[in-house]
């Protein structure tokens, strides 16, 4: 079975096919993908431009499908289902693939599915032949979600903890937007860590002792007051990159501690990490050394699959549609979704 998916949810218009007879070859299932940031045409703006995303979604959408047929050497007839993500994100960008998405089904004449984005990012680490079974506890890590949920099957999340205000990418997000780094601060911030000292400035683990919730806009606080403290010496590069390697590690402290939490809690020995902040390596090695000495594994997509893309969202879209799910005729985009509104694959364990 071959699912077109379909990422519109943001920046990012994400295209993959997702093919069922190729699971458990070295390609994970994936045909093809094709990916087109936007990250160039809202720098300019410091963020997300919500109605740019839009438009440059709908430019895009064509001639990347046109691509991506060629690169998996296939035409429109040999797809069998399509999956657009559904929601969270921003409703005029998720208008855009969910219509193309629904109406180019429509026209094969073959089903379509609306995907949960965060369900997308939670099953992307299963894309593999060595996949971890469920259930496991998985840390959602993304620009607008820091989530920790007891994931008991497909559909079976209940959200043990959750940040209160700031998402850990966001968080990453502003802290490099203070040290003036480029968008998506993220992969910025770990560049520069590596050549700085972890333990160079004390920063906030916010938190730790406070059940299984999250709060990140303090961290983002005691940045801003460092930076100031350094009397403008984050000029200097090595102060820069024990700035950054600092916050790193205050960061990744923080994500492991409580996820180790949440594994006792839920007594669970598998740990699933998704999400972009889940591409940072040294939040996956901390988490190899620290899960280890609990008897606890960790387990994570490749980079290209923990950020946005098409082919978490066949993913989730050919689980569902073999589970004999799909969507009717009417589109409807869900720009708030709670995960835990999800249909189950199975009965509740
Ligand atoms: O999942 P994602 O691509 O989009 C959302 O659904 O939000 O996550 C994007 C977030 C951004 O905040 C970005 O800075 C962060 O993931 N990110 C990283 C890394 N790569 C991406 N954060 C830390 N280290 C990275 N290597
Ligand atoms: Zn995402």
């Amino acid at each position: 079975m071959k699912v077109l998916g379909l990422e519109t949810s943001c920046d990012e218009t994400g295209l993959a096919v997702f093919d069922s007879e190729l699971i458990d070859t070295d390609n994970q299932g994936l045909l093809g993908q094709v990916l087109y940031s936007q990250i160039e045409l809202h720098a300019l703006y410091g963020g997300v431009v919500p109605e740019l995303a839009s438009r440059d979604h709908i430019r895009k959408l064509v001639p990347l499908l046109n691509e991506l047929l060629e690169q998996c050497d296939i035409t429109k007839d040999d797809i069998d289902a399509i999956a657009y993500t559904k929601g969270p994100g921003l409703i005029g960008a998720l208008m855009t693939g969910a219509l193309f998405g629904r109406s180019l089904a429509y026209g094969l004449d073959i089903p379509a599915i609306g995907i949960h984005h965060m369900e997308g990012h939670l099953l992307a680490p299963l894309m593999s032949a060595n996949s971890p079974d469920f259930p496991f506890v998985s840390l959602l890590v993304s620009g607008g979600h820091t989530q920790l949920i007891a994931a008991k099957g497909i559909g079976q999340y209940e959200i043990l903890g959750e940040s209160i205000d700031d998402a850990a990418g966001e968080c990453f997000d502003k802290a490099a937007k203070m040290l003036g780094l480029e968008y998506p601060g993220g992969p910025n911030i770990a560049k520069l860590a590596q050549t700085g000292k972890v333990d160079a400035y004390a920063l906030p683990r916010p938190m730790l002792h406070r059940g299984l919730d999250f709060s990140f806009s303090g961290m983002k606080t005691a940045v801003h007051n460092l930076i100031k403290d350094t009397n403008g010496s984050e000029s200097d590069p090595q102060v820069r990159a024990d700035i950054a390697a600092s916050f790193q590690q205050a960061m990744v402290d923080t994500l492991v501690k409580k996820s180790i939490k949440a594994l006792k809690q839920v007594d669970m020995n598998r740990l699933v990490i998704a999400g972009g902040v889940s591409a940072n390596t040294h939040l996956r090695e901390t988490l190899e050394i620290e899960l280890a000495k609990v008897n606890a594994t960790v387990h994570y997509a490749p980079p290209a699959l923990c950020t946005d893309n098409g082919a978490m969202i066949a993913y989730a879209g050919y689980q569902r549609l073999q589970a004999g799910q799909s969507d009717d005729l009417a589109v409807t985009c869900v720009p708030r979704w709670p995960m835990t509104e999800l249909p189950a694959l199975l009965p509740m364990l």
